[in-house]
């Protein structure tokens, strides 16, 4: 038996769909613990691209029990859609692999206008939001004036289910449960970029709240981290890079909102980024993804600290007045020029790679498990 948790350790967009699905075949149940459709999880399974916003990643798997735990905000329209978009590819979603927690709180229009007029009414306080609703859903929930999934639509009953006991009950049948955040650490509503974050706890503590699985349960917290770092929408981002670097990232990376389409921001490798989600997560091991993005570059570098006025931060400063002053310092590694798509052994990997790998694992102390060289389930190496 194992419950295991994925994060995101950067803003969200790190790959955590491609890594959910792949792990998700040896787990038993896969849960989302918050968030909602502002999320946007790319699988891509023999070449097919599937993008999920509110349904676990693990619902490609015939044997798995897909579970939307009570910290995600439900819209009951995209999830009905999201069903039969899915029914559509020959995909099998009933009631009885998939559940909804009774006590997970609904996004109503009333929620989506005011996310929308709140983007033009507060300019200086501008987010970038998904416009979703997922803040005014939130909202009302802390506001104790939220609507709750079991008093609301009938569509939605056959699905409904006490999930407390319901996972409980799973975990002493000694199944395999698999708990898939959605954003990342600096997009936490406590421990990232505020305010420029979503209305959730996407890190690890927010697995147990949203789903009901007590602490003492869980075994690993397993980060993901992109090989680069993106961020879309607005707030602070200290390692952007607005030249063609950052262009070619974007390119070669596909890097667009898979919600809003919009452009994602890009920039170098933060390592007082990862280190601080390795603190606020208990971190247990890591997965690179996406790293063949960077086949091409001559020179990568990798953020290791911050110069804020003068003086080297070695730790992500929680007072964003710092952290927008601050100046990366980087650390140049020579690139590997080559197609690393193929490569299915770690020691088959370019030393230049390696040694890119070995920096992170040295700087953060947590060991490297996986390597994702390609978008499909077959480009993946394991350490
Ligand atoms: P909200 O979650 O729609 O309220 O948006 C708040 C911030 O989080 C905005 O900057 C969004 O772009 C960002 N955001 C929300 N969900 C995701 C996601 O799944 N990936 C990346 N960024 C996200
Ligand atoms: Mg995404």
């Amino acid at each position: 038996m194992s419950v295991n948790v994925i994060v995101g350790t950067q803003w969200g967009d790190e790959g955590k769909g491609k890594i959910t699905d792949l792990l998700a075949k040896k787990v038993d149940l896969v849960v989302r613990y918050q968030g909602g459709n502002n999320a946007g999880h790319t699988v891509v399974i023999n070449k097919k691209t599937f993008k999920l916003h509110l349904i676990p990643s693990g619902i490609f798997y015939p044997h798995i029990i897909c579970v939307i735990g009570n910290g995600v905000v439900i819209d009951p329209e995209v999830f009905l859609q999201e069903v039969a978009t899915l029914k559509d590819n020959g995909i099998n979603v009933s009631p009885k692999n998939l559940k909804i927690s009774k006590t997970a709180h609904v996004i109503l229009s009333k929620h989506k206008e005011r996310d929308c007029n709140n983007e033009e009414a507060k300019d200086s306080l501008k987010i970038g939001t998904t416009k979703r609703g997922i803040g005014p859903s939130y909202e009302d929930k802390i506001n104790r004036s939220g609507l709750r999934a079991e008093q609301y639509a009938k569509e939605l009953e056959p699905y409904l289910v006490d999930s407390v006991l319901y996972l409980d009950k799973a975990i002493k049948d000694n199944k395999n449960i698999l708990l898939e955040g959605a954003q990342g650490t600096m997009l936490d509503i406590d421990h990232g970029t505020y305010p420029f974050v979503t209305s959730s706890n996407p890190t690890a503590g927010g697995s147990c709240t949203g789903s009901g699985i007590g602490p003492t349960k869980i075994d690993k917290v397993i980060g993901i981290a992109k090989a680069y770092c993106t961020r879309v929408g607005e707030g602070p981002f200290p390692t952007e890079l607005n030249d063609s670097i950052g262009i070619y990232l974007r390119e070669k990376g596909a890097e667009y909102g898979t919600t809003t389409g919009r452009n994602r921001r890009c920039g170098w490798f933060d390592i007082p980024v990862l280190k601080h989600a390795v603190r606020v997560n208990g971190l247990t091991e890591l997965v690179i993804t996406k790293l063949d993005v960077l086949d091409d570059l001559d020179e990568i570098q990798i953020c290791t600290g911050y110069n804020y006025k003068g003086n080297i931060l070695k730790d992500y400063p929680s007072d964003i007045n710092v952290l927008i002053e601050c100046i990366p310092v980087l650390k140049s590694f020579p690139g590997w020029n080559s197609d690393i798509t193929e490569i299915s052994s770690y020691s088959d990997l370019p030393k230049e790679t390696q040694n890119y790998l070995n920096f992170i694992e040295q700087e953060t102390g947590v060991p490297i498990r996986i390597v994702s060289v390609g978008a499909d389930r077959t480009q993946t190496v394991w350490k």
